[in-house]
């Protein structure tokens, strides 16, 4: 089997492929653009339509199928560490607005996958941050305070249902996984059902915040709206540079069968080295249907080969009966104070909106986010909105250390991937790609398995950092703000909008 088949598309995405929508043509007036297909942009568009505005959806690529298509589909209002660490730096009553809002989430998506008579695979689990490092106890022992006290019914515990011993964890019960593309493919009929439209293969390139909004697309069609949503993951528009508060993090994923009596009943994290998560889901006889993620890494950082090596090894030495059939990758971004932001777009705007920043737990965010923005657009009060408010300006003292780190790291990929050694083009073997200097210029050459090679610019059509290669997903990734694009040059995922010039060579 070669590496491109061993990296196969996201169970999700196997399991339910969905319809086409088709791209927009013509130039269209709604009440409301959301330009982003995910979970955020569908919530988002979803609650509008519910609420009697006309919504159109704009999404680069297909519904639900980029980050949201790869994600582990947790629904817990348990983020890792984040309730003792709002706690001292945004205080207890953030925690509690933060718990309120998530666990709310978490509630609502259960309703409305009822209301959808969807079999979305809805699964109440307990949700647990563990740690196997006996030093940590203590951190754990105040996230559990800290989650109880913020109002989630959390409780630390010494035993899980891991097939490993842990040295301490924080349990919150009645949380939930599920199958994220079956839910979101049944929301997004019954949001065309309401009236609302949907638009794949439809990249926006511009948009104009006037009253009314337009917004513009690279077919040439506009939409024109009184309200413009930005849920593209990482902002394809950011007028209030949110980019330098947002770091991005790739995450691999191995997946396959193990016994249905091996499944260790519940949701599970550690913030130890290297990262795991583990979770299952239904599968056909008596087995269960394993994920496990970890390896977590900058875009463009290299060695994604051994990344999932690592991986793999790790899932099948605690599940040695695990016959691994998927493996898959996934992104996110965290932001600088681990809040998501979720509200204006940027100080001096009326009617523009983001939703960002999700850290990994995009489920609960992103149902969070499509009520608030909802709430916003309709002019209602949402107790959270200051807390997710992209506006916020934190005592610089408590964002400053990971705002500089985030900007340290930029600006060392910036001028240091310029320094790196070009290596010949004519060892590159078949299924590797290497950035190389041409005639001056960095190109960024990929040789297929037939032993063509393919060029583009090496420089990402973002904002100019040097892209680099993931040997295992053959992919240029962009370490700066983590946009991505296939061996041809072609956006996979923002915030480019624009591909990577092809080059002769
Ligand atoms: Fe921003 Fe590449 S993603 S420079």
């Amino acid at each position: 089997m070669s590496e491109k088949q061993q990296v196969r598309g996201s169970y999700w995405l196997e399991t339910a492929p969905g319809d086409r929508h088709p791209a927009l043509t013509e130039d269209i007036e709604v009440d409301v653009a959301v330009i982003g297909a995910g979970i955020a942009g569908l919530s988002t568009a979803w609650e509008l339509a519910r609420a009697g505005r006309s919504v159109a959806v704009l999404e680069a690529g297909r519904v639900a199928a980029s980050v949201t298509g790869h994600t582990t589909a947790k629904v817990s209002a348990l983020h890792t560490l984040v309730y003792d660490r709002l706690r001292r730096t945004r205080g207890e009553e953030s925690a509690r607005l933060y718990a309120r809002s998530q666990a709310e989430a978490v509630e609502h998506l259960g309703q409305v996958a009822r209301e959808l008579g969807v079999d979305c695979e809805w699964e109440p689990k307990s949700s647990y941050t563990y740690v196997c490092d006996a030093g940590r106890v203590e951190e754990l022992r105040a996230e559990a305070r800290a989650a109880r006290e913020a109002g989630l019914p959390a409780s630390f515990v010494t035993e899980t249902g891991l097939p490993f011993p842990v040295a301490g964890a924080v349990e919150v019960t009645g949380q939930a996984q599920f199958h994220p593309r079956k839910y979101l493919l049944a929301l997004t009929a019954d949001l065309v059902a309401r009236g609302g439209r949907v638009y794949e293969d439809t990249t926006v390139i511009g948009l104009d915040e006037g009253e009314p909004c337009r917004v513009s697309t690279t077919a040439g069609a506009t939409v024109t709206a009184r309200d413009v949503v930005v849920a593209t993951h990482y902002p394809v528009f950011d007028r209030a540079l949110l980019f330098t508060r947002l770091t991005p993090r790739r995450e691999l994923v191995v997946a396959g069968t193990i016994p249905a009596g091996q499944d260790p009943q519940g949701m599970y994290i550690t913030p130890d080295e290297g990262t795991r998560s583990v979770r299952t889901a239904p599968y056909t006889g008596d087995r269960r249907f394993l994920i496990v993620t970890g390896e977590h890494f900058t875009p463009g950082a290299g060695d994604t080969r051994a990344r999932f090596a690592r991986l793999t090894a790790w899932a099948t030495e605690h599940f040695p009966d695990l016959a691994v059939t998927h493996r898959w990758a996934t992104q996110d971004n965290d932001s600088t104070d681990t809040v998501p932001m979720v509200g204006p777009l940027h100080p001096g705007t009326r009617h523009a909106y983001v939703a960002t920043g999700f850290g990994g737990w995009g489920m609960s965010g992103g149902v969070m986010a499509g009520r608030l923005l909802a709430a916003q657009i309709t002019g209602e009060e949402c107790a959270w909105s200051g807390l997710y408010d992209p506006r916020r300006l934190l005592p610089q003292v408590r964002e400053a250390p990971s705002f500089l780190k985030t900007q340290a790291k930029v600006a060392g990929h910036f001028v240091g991937d310029r320094l790196r050694p070009s290596p010949p083009v004519e060892s590159l073997p078949p299924g590797e790609g290497a950035v190389v200097r041409v005639d001056g210029q960095r190109l960024a050459v990929y040789r297929d398995d037939s032993g063509s090679l393919h060029a583009v610019s090496a420089r990402c059509t973002h904002l100019g950092c040097l892209v680099s290669f993931n040997d295992a997903e053959r992919a240029w990734e962009c370490p700066c703000h983590g946009s991505r694009f296939d061996t041809d040059g072609k956006v996979i995922q923002g915030p480019a909008t624009r591909p990577l010039e092809r080059r002769d060579i």
